[in-house]
């Protein structure tokens, strides 16, 4: 993919063949001075990581991997919510290249009919006097797997652009929509919160939904009611008692398959 990003600006790019993780390439540059706005985007990813301490499948050629520095100008509480505003962005960069309808798992996960299209990962980094230094935002897009491509254990929940388009874009086209949209979705951060949240709505899948709540002392089954203006996920337990979950604290799991 190098050198065929002819609309972003090449001094903000790095391109790697292979990397470890575009997002600790990204911190590694952030702690050599990097400025706001850094793109890394890699051809495969040797450790790419997912929330939670999982892995995420990153392989050659196969999915758009990459990571968005930005130096700090909203407090670290209101970083989810950026998180959540990137799925949005990434909806819309799918919608703006293809006639496909991608939704959102809560929190942020996007979703091909049932199935993860794609993942988001954002990280905060600390200054040596404890002020935050910089955040990577980190997206994979599934572009060309094929079922055999995520094998057994990820072909039931993950799939790619490929399966659901004659000729899905290029992901150098993926990657420059996106960055147009991460671009605008920081330049409008957090002002621009409600535009966000009534799209994320609009394509949020777990809402009606049953979920289960994934806590440190056990799990419960609650039915999503809505997302909250700070994006957390309003749900009403079995008891009738209503609580808003946000996923620092809680895993939510859908019941009716990934969703
Ligand atoms: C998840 O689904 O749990 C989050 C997956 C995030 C994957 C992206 S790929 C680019 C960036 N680099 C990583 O190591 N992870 C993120």
């Amino acid at each position: 993919m190098e050198g065929l990003f002819p609309h972003l600006d090449p001094c903000r790019v790095l391109y790697l063949p292979s990397t470890d993780s575009t997002n600790e390439e990204c911190k590694r540059q952030a702690a050599q001075g990097a400025e706001s706005g850094l793109v890394v985007i890699a051809g495969e990813q040797t450790g790419g990581k997912g929330r939670r301490g999982r892995s995420f499948q990153s392989l050659a050629g196969k999915g758009l991997y990459l990571s968005i520095l930005w130096r700090p100008k909203a407090a670290s509480e209101q970083l989810f919510q950026l998180t959540a505003q990137a799925a949005v962005a990434v909806c819309q960069t799918v919608e703006s290249l293809t006639a496909l309808s991608p939704a959102i798992k809560w929190p942020n996960d996007v979703l091909l009919e049932g199935k993860k299209l794609c993942g988001i990962l954002t990280e905060l980094e600390w200054n040596a006097s404890g002020a935050p230094d910089c955040i990577v935002l980190g997206i994979g897009i599934n572009v060309r797997q094929t079922p055999e491509d995520f094998g057994p254990d990820l072909s039931p929940i993950a799939t790619s652009l490929a399966q659901h388009l004659p000729q899905p874009p290029r992901r150098e086209e993926v990657a420059e929509v996106l960055v147009a949209r991460l671009d605008r979705l920081w330049a409008s951060f957090p002002q621009a919160r409600e535009e966000y949240l009534a799209q994320y709505r609009r394509r949020c899948a777990t809402i009606g939904q049953p979920v289960r709540l994934l806590r440190p002392g056990g799990s419960q089954e609650a039915l999503a009611l809505d997302v909250n203006r700070d994006f957390s996920l309003q749900v009403r337990l079995p008891d009738g008692r209503e609580e808003a979950i946000s996923s620092g604290e809680v895993s939510v799991r859908g019941l009716l398959g990934y969703t």
